[in-house]
């Protein structure tokens, strides 16, 4: 059969309401005009995120009741400490609440000011935690990332010149670490090539400079290297991963994507003396050790999670999805990310909308016009997420203004799916109507969680 069905069926619902189109656009006046601030509830579909939205498994479930919350030491801790170490093959595993937590303490403890750390896209809550230390996130994604059009099969790729010539224009002493994020959510969901991933760490091995792994979707990553990558086409979505990994010297880790839980985290390294400072870390910030900042039953069902992400069948399913959209958008010429990334669909909001200057934000304009469509909840990859401001204050643009529709795991079925594509030609039909935005408030770290807009006439 040609159809790629859902490789599950359904034993628990939660009801999905709709409200008006009246009331949406009193709920979006209410939160100031930014999505992150509307009631969860107000949203029909939610494609906020594809980042601990994800539906578990009846294995997740039954795995939860075997928890053992023993302060130290617990059995639970063991089987996710042995399950990651499997995976990753590095010698310290420290359990984290969430990504930014695995950050944080990489970041508190290896940099200071003035450091510099490249990485193909570095995502916001990494740039703020490098930031936030003084030190200075660099972006060296290969040229293919940044052209919205190009099919080239890993446009994650970070590119080597430029790496060259950051080693070359900061020195080595400058840069305690590089990282490489997989699959490179900032730019698309696009894909991190085997021989890309080989090749940073050679030249970074000259320079003795250790290479880590923004791990959030490792298994998405090794689906597109077993599709598009020459002689990994027999190898296991495990195997390709222990060889992604190998090339590394440790790792941060989300496991609210891959790890298919929703809540969770870790940070990985072989250096032990690195270990020490994260450990230390982990007690102040996190919790003991052997729990960091979970529960023994969020460790059972993150050791369950993380391997079914590494089933081809369920990798299969979910990149059915993103290309079912795909092909429809195709079919309307609606611009976005080509080729389709792992996890979401992202819009280009600066073709979609001509008539919005990026400092006017286009993504914005678009992710609320789909609220009030039809509920679709998107968010904002542009200026407002990644713009920055010059030394006098003044604000410049991303190079991007992409709007992401990212697909929770599991969770929505194809007639969602369908809604969604109704919603987005309605739109696109109305483009011409959209119109900008401008800040009214801000914070100074992860504007756009926060900030609030006024609509621009
Ligand atoms: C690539 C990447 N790195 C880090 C993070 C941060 O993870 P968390 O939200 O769990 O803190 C995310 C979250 O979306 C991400 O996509």
């Amino acid at each position: 059969m040609n159809t790629i069905i859902e490789p599950f069926r359904i034993k628990m619902t939660e009801s999905l309401k709709i409200i008006s189109r009246s009331q949406r656009i009193r709920a979006l006046e209410k939160a100031h005009y930014n999505v992150f601030l509307l009631d969860a509830e107000d949203c029909c579909i939610d494609l906020l995120t594809d980042s601990g939205t994800g539906a578990m498994s009846a294995e997740q479930w039954a795995a939860m009741m075997l928890g053992d919350e023993s302060y130290a030491g617990s059995k639970s801790w063991k089987k996710f400490e042995a399950t990651i170490q499997n995976i990753t093959g590095f010698k310290h595993i420290l359990p984290t609440h969430q990504g930014r937590a695995a950050e944080g303490i990489l970041a508190s403890t290896r940099l200071k000011k003035g450091d510099v750390i490249p990485n193909n896209s570095h995502f916001d809550t990494t740039r703020a935690n490098i930031e936030f230390v003084g030190s200075r996130a660099v972006d060296l994604l290969c040229a293919e990332g940044y052209d919205n059009r190009s099919e080239a099969p890993f446009k994650g790729n970070l590119c080597i010149d430029k790496l060259k010539k950051c080693i070359k224009e900061n020195g080595a002493d400058k840069i305690p670490f590089c990282m490489i994020t997989v699959t490179n959510n900032t730019g698309g969901g696009q894909p991190v090539s085997m021989a890309n991933i080989r090749e940073v760490k050679k030249l970074l091995e000259k320079h003795g400079i250790p290479l880590i792994i923004d791990a959030c979707r490792f298994a998405e990553n090794a689906y597109f290297i077993k599709k598009r990558e020459k002689n990994y086409q027999n190898k296991s979505l495990l195997e390709i991963a222990q060889e992604m990994f190998s090339y590394a010297d440790g790792a941060t880790m989300s496991l609210k994507k891959d790890g298919l839980v929703n809540i969770g985290g870790f940070l990985a390294c072989n250096n032990d003396a690195w270990a020490q400072g994260f450990k230390n870390m982990l007690i102040l910030r996190e919790g003991f050790p052997t729990y960091g900042g979970l529960a023994g039953r969020d460790l059972e069902a993150s050791a369950v999670g993380i391997m079914e992400a590494l089933d081809i069948d369920y990798q299969e399913y979910r990149h059915a999805t993103v290309m079912y959209i795909a092909n429809a958008l195709d079919k309307k010429n609606i611009p976005y990310v080509h080729p389709a990334g792992g996890h979401a669909i992202f819009i280009d909001a600066k073709v979609f909308l001509p008539q919005i200057p990026p400092l006017e934000y286009p993504g914005i304009g678009l992710v609320n016009a789909l609220y009030i469509e039809g509920g679709i909840r998107g968010v904002e990859l542009g200026s407002v997420m990644f713009g920055r401001f010059d030394e006098k204050g003044k604000e410049t643009a991303a190079p991007l203004e992409l709007v992401r529709l990212a697909f929770p795991r599991r969770v929505y079925t194809q007639s969602h799916f369908d809604y969604l594509l109704e919603v987005l030609a309605e739109v696109w039909h109305k483009r011409g109507a959209i119109r900008g935005y401008r800040i009214t408030y801000q914070p100074d770290f992860l504007r756009h969680f926060t900030c609030r807009f006024k609509k621009l006439k």
